[in-house]
């Protein structure tokens, strides 16, 4: 039975462009009770990546607004990494570039403001107060949940579950062959949260890169829902999709951190195998991999299952759910 007509929910980001995209769908869905938006450094650092995310809040305009908190400025034991040449200078399609019919900004400056509480603090109060009701979708480097372990990890161990967007289990990496980028950033930090005991749903490359928006889908969608919030999809979709027409030939993007949100509202969109997964933090060409055990013979006691890797996905449901969550509030 639960205590709560809404699902308390957290997610923990590093305000990127798909990560703009699945904000927009937590935002919209009546099913979550969004307590709050954690920032990490990974796309972007970690004050723009703050930005972002309040950006993201101003143009969709939320009943209830979520707390939203600076996390960690950099992952637990490497130098950052970003990813601004995939996603823009300032992780979010470069949006001073965009102006109205005027010449005056069409994103101007920000009235909301972060709150003054730190991630990690806002990350184990949640965990305290909501306990096995809470979800946290994690959407980037999990350095900020690995910190929480390290500082209270009988506190965060309450939370219900973490659906986790990283790692490939059966497919290559994107970031190198052999890892995805939010675990290649903070390797030490996934292997944390795979230890953590904590239920995980681990939202790879494998499922990610089967649901892709094409530009044309977004423009005859724009078309038809003319709002702030499609062109803003349009707006901060530009760069993110011109660097997959030059490096992969379509002319779109995957909805890596979208599907992971949209897996939080309905595990039925995905299939899972139980399986115990590591994180190598040593690897000269293999650091930030995810590797699972799938032997059929594997023992069990020295190799738990500890999360639950998605393996299929019903992608035409997904597209569905997306669109259904990416409207506006006008
Ligand atoms: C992940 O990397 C980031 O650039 C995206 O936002 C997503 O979270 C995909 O590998
Ligand atoms: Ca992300």
């Amino acid at each position: 039975m639960t205590k709560y007509q809404k699902r308390p929910l957290i997610i923990d980001t590093d305000g990127g462009v798909d990560d703009a995209l699945a904000m927009i769908m937590a935002l919209n869905c009546d099913q979550l009770d969004l307590k709050a938006i954690t920032v990490v450094a990974g796309n972007i650092d970690v004050d723009q990546a703050t930005n972002n995310v309040l950006r993201v809040i101003e143009i969709v305009q939320p009943q209830q607004l979520p707390l939203v908190a600076k996390g960690a400025k950099k992952p637990l034991l490497r130098p950052p990494l970003n990813a601004a040449g995939i996603h823009g200078a300032d992780g979010l399609g470069e949006l001073s570039q965009f102006k109205n019919a005027d010449g005056s900004p069409r994103y101007p400056q920000l009235t909301l403001e972060p709150s003054s509480e730190d991630a990690i603090n806002v990350l184990l109060q949640a965990a305290q107060e909501y306990g096995s009701e809470l979800t946290i979708v994690t959407l980037g480097p999990l350095t900020n949940i690995a910190t929480a372990l390290q500082r209270d990890r009988t506190t965060l161990q309450k939370v219900g579950r973490i659906v986790i967007m990283g790692g490939a289990v059966k497919v290559s990496g994107n970031i190198s062959p052999a890892a995805e980028f939010n675990f290649f950033v903070d390797p030490d930090a996934a292997q944390v949260v795979m230890e953590s005991g904590i239920p995980l749903t681990v939202v790879g490359l494998d499922v990610t890169m089967k649901v892709t928006l094409p530009l044309q889908d977004l423009e005859n969608y724009a078309q038809k829902q003319s709002s702030l919030v499609s062109q803003f999809m349009i707006d901060c979709t530009g760069i993110y999709m011109a660097f997959y027409r030059d490096n992969e030939d379509f002319f779109g993007c995957y909805l890596h951190d979208p599907l992971a949100m949209g897996v939080a509202i309905d595990p039925s969109l995905v299939s899972t195998e139980s399986v115990y997964m590591v994180v190598e933090t040593e690897g000269r060409f293999t650091s930030g991999m995810s590797l699972a055990d799938l032997r059929a013979r594997r023992d069990e006691s020295t190799f738990p299952p500890n999360v639950d890797a998605c393996l299929g996905v019903d992608s035409d449901r997904f597209m569905k759910l997306f669109y259904s969550l990416v409207h506006s509030r006008d």
